[in-house]
């Protein structure tokens, strides 16, 4: 059987990913500082798979938190979901996200040579593609004009992890960008827990259906689009979980670097996810119009024949499901207070 360490194993990704691994035999080992999650997270994975991943409260970035665990398993492969990941605060922050970004991927690189691990899939971002090209992107668009720090450390690192594998014939690295993850586990005991006032749409029309804010905003009505509104490419958190397992699989049997998106390859607007969420949980919506949000593209959406051809991997699920997961996973957190 074959040990993983995620690193940020108890984020929303990351969460998701431990479920699908350990329903595939995987054995997870999860270390999180807990900074933008809950360790009652762990007690969800096991209520859910049966099975208790081994949980540590470390930090990537620190060299001592992670040996500790690094000598006491000997880790197949690193699954690196450990950074910062909001674009307001790397605007604001910016160097705290250089630092935690790139200081964790490299403190793992390090230690993942010291103990004889060479497999490592990293959590990268659509937000590389930045404004350089047209969607449907490919993985060969052009990369790396990011419109925020949090785009640029993700591209940092993917160039870091091209070159360490570049260096080191045994390594096998995958980068996995992510387009826009929505959505909650089906059972409603895991999904996304934002730390404050939400950015990312899904999780402030949840606020907005439950009564906790007044209104939805919706970034700008004037973009050149079927609706005007800004269109993304949603995915199923869970559909990106069986993503890691499947690049997991694929990293077991290949050395080199690997760029991989993971989007479902369909663009929806901000209007059709605020429709859809409406029809499929009977809920009403409010919107009004807002100012545009500086750094916005107008479209993204991912061409995904790449994962489909290299792993045999497509997403599966629909916005109807993510409108659906992510609702009831938010009335069961109301209720369980
Ligand atoms: C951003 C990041 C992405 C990151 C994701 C995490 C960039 C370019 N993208 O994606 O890398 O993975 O956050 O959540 O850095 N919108 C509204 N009203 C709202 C919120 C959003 O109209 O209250 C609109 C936005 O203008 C956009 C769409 O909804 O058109 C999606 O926005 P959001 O959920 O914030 O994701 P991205 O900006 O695409």
């Amino acid at each position: 059987m074959s040990m993983v360490l995620l690193v940020g194993g108890a984020g929303f990704i990351g969460s998701h990913t431990a479920v699908e691994l350990i329903g595939q035999g995987y054995e997870v080992v999860v270390a999180d500082n807990l900074s933008n999650s809950d360790a009652s997270v762990i007690d969800r994975i096991a209520e859910i798979t049966g099975v208790r991943p081994e949980f540590y409260c470390a930090d990537a970035a620190d060299r001592g938190d992670m040996e500790e665990i690094f000598g006491a398993h000997a880790f197949d492969a690193v699954i690196h979901f450990g950074g910062k990941k909001s674009v307001n605060e790397s605007v604001s922050d910016p160097i705290s996200y250089y630092r935690n970004n790139i200081d964790t991927t490299l403190t793992l690189l390090e230690l993942m040579k010291e103990y004889g691990c060479s497999r490592m899939i990293f959590s990268s971002s659509a937000a590389v593609y930045g404004d350089a090209s047209d969607a449907p992107y490919s993985e060969t668009a052009p990369a790396g004009e990011c419109a925020n720090p949090y785009g640029r450390t993700k591209y940092m690192i993917e160039q870091i992890l091209t070159d360490a594998a570049a260096a080191d014939p045994e390594l096998s690295v995958v980068m996995l960008r992510y387009f826009n993850p929505a959505g909650a586990h089906e059972s409603g005991l895991i999904g996304e827990r934002p730390a404050g006032e939400p950015n990312n749409l899904m999780s402030y029309v949840l606020q907005v259906a439950s009564g906790e804010r007044e209104a939805q905003p919706v970034f700008g009505d004037d973009y050149p689009t079927p609706d005007g509104t800004g269109v993304r490419d949603y995915i199923h958190i869970t559909d990106l979980a069986k993503g890691h397992v499947t690049a997991l699989r694929y990293a077991m049997e290949h050395t080199g670097a690997e760029i991989v998106n993971l989007g479902t390859g369909t663009g929806y607007s901000v209007l059709d996810v605020i429709k859809t969420f409406e029809r499929v949980n009977g809920v009403k919506i409010p919107y009004v119009i807002a100012e545009r949000r500086p750094g916005d593209v107008a479209v993204s959406y991912s061409d995904p024949s790449k994962a489909q051809r290299l792993f045999g991997w497509r997403a599966e699920k629909t916005l109807d499901d993510m409108c659906r997961d992510a609702w009831s996973w938010q009335q069961k957190q109301k209720k369980d207070g």
